[in-house]
């Protein structure tokens, strides 16, 4: 008897891999993972830092829903929070995925969908780009959603790892296809980071539509974990039935307050995503390495043999950067875009490696 389908693989560095290359976690620079570059608000540290440890944290998060719902103008009972959006994932599966079922997966993309549906029983059918910088085909999305009738489908906007940004009509479109058969997760977890984006919490007016937006990537809690969902009052009552209690610890409410609070610094790190994008994109013109352009706060360049190149980063350069080959592109390494000075380290880093081929 086998268990198990296989863990997730994601950008972050476990601390062994450095120990076993002698190098020290804390001196790596890490680009394989997607945050904003100024790290948490200073409002945010004193939150958590002042959070009572000994009591329990509001299984209801009541403060934490009001505060983004006063942010979105949404109604409290119609968002659920997480414990990272990955919690979210894992619950919707769990809530409305059977063994029998059918889902529906935009690839390449975040690796929990897959994992989730797996976890059902379910083995999602995916949908690859049409060859045309990484982007989909909408006519054949919606060919194969009333083919295979997916119970859930995952759609992630703007995409990991490619950095695709569909369009407003293109995306009602594909939760059309779907309204009289199944759900559609819009996993919004770059949203932030999107220059020039169209209002989501438009598509809340289908009721099979799903919003799933992280608060690790813009509020820089990786670490402290918190994301949320946006639905009807029904879908989210039925998720919350699956979540256990206390999944969303009490630093993690009063870090989400404080950063919803703090709108300039969100602002300021959005600012310096976009230097710090423009800056690798014009390096990676200079390099002649192709790159898709990104709406988030990642640039996918194509670089070669990408599991060499991130070996050689990190080992000889102290720089960790996602190789893509988990995504099924072996030529690709994505960049999280950092400070312009850790973005200046990597790119006299790489310009190393790749002369060195
Ligand atoms: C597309 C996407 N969705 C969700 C997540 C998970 O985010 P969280 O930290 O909120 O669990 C990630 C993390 O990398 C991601 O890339």
């Amino acid at each position: 008897m086998t268990f198990g389908i296989g863990r997730p693989m994601h950008g972050g560095l476990n601390s062994s891999e450095p120990r076993s290359l002698g190098l020290r976690h804390e001196d790596v620079l890490d680009f394989s993972i997607s945050v904003n570059p100024l790290g948490p608000s200073p409002l945010v540290i004193k939150a958590a830092n002042n959070a009572n440890l000994a009591t329990y944290p509001d299984t209801d998060c009541v403060q934490l829903r009001s505060a983004i719902g006063r942010e979105l103008s949404a109604a409290p009972d119609s968002i659920l929070v997480g414990n990272g959006s990955t919690e979210l994932i894992h619950l919707l599966a769990r809530a409305f995925l059977k063994e029998d079922d059918s889902a529906f997966i935009f690839t390449p993309t975040f690796s929990e969908y897959k994992a989730a549906c797996r976890l059902q029983g379910v083995a999602p059918v995916a949908l690859s780009p049409d060859g045309r910088q990484f982007q989909w085909d909408v006519q054949a999305a919606i060919d194969a959603i009333s083919q295979v009738k997916p119970a859930l489908s995952f759609l992630c906007n703007p995409n990991n790892p490619t950095g695709v940004y569909l369009r407003a009509d293109e995306v009602f479109e594909i939760a059309a296809a779907l309204r009289d058969i199944g759900l559609l997760v819009l996993d919004e977890a770059y949203l932030s980071f999107v220059e020039k984006r169209w209002d989501s919490l438009e598509l809340l007016t289908m009721p099979n539509v799903i919003l799933l937006r992280s608060m690790t990537k813009d509020y820089a809690l990786t670490g402290l974990r918190l994301g949320y969902m946006l639905a009807t009052e029904d879908v989210v009552g039925h998720v919350k039935q699956y979540q256990y209690s206390w999944s969303v610890n009490g630093p993690a409410q009063a870090a989400g307050i404080a950063a919803i609070s703090d709108g300039l610094h969100l602002e300021q790190g959005i600012e310096a995503v976009r230097i710090g994008k423009e800056y690798l994109a014009e390096v990676a013109d200079l390099l002649s390495l192709d790159y898709a352009p990104s709406s988030a706060n990642f640039l996918t360049l194509k670089v070669g043999r990408a599991t060499e190149i991130r070996r050689r980063l990190l080992t000889n350069h102290s720089v960790c950067v996602r190789d893509c080959t988990s995504f099924g592109l072996p030529e690709y390494v994505r960049i999280g875009i950092r400070s312009m000075d850790d973005n200046r380290k990597l790119v006299h880093a790489l310009t190393k490696v790749l002369q060195d081929r």
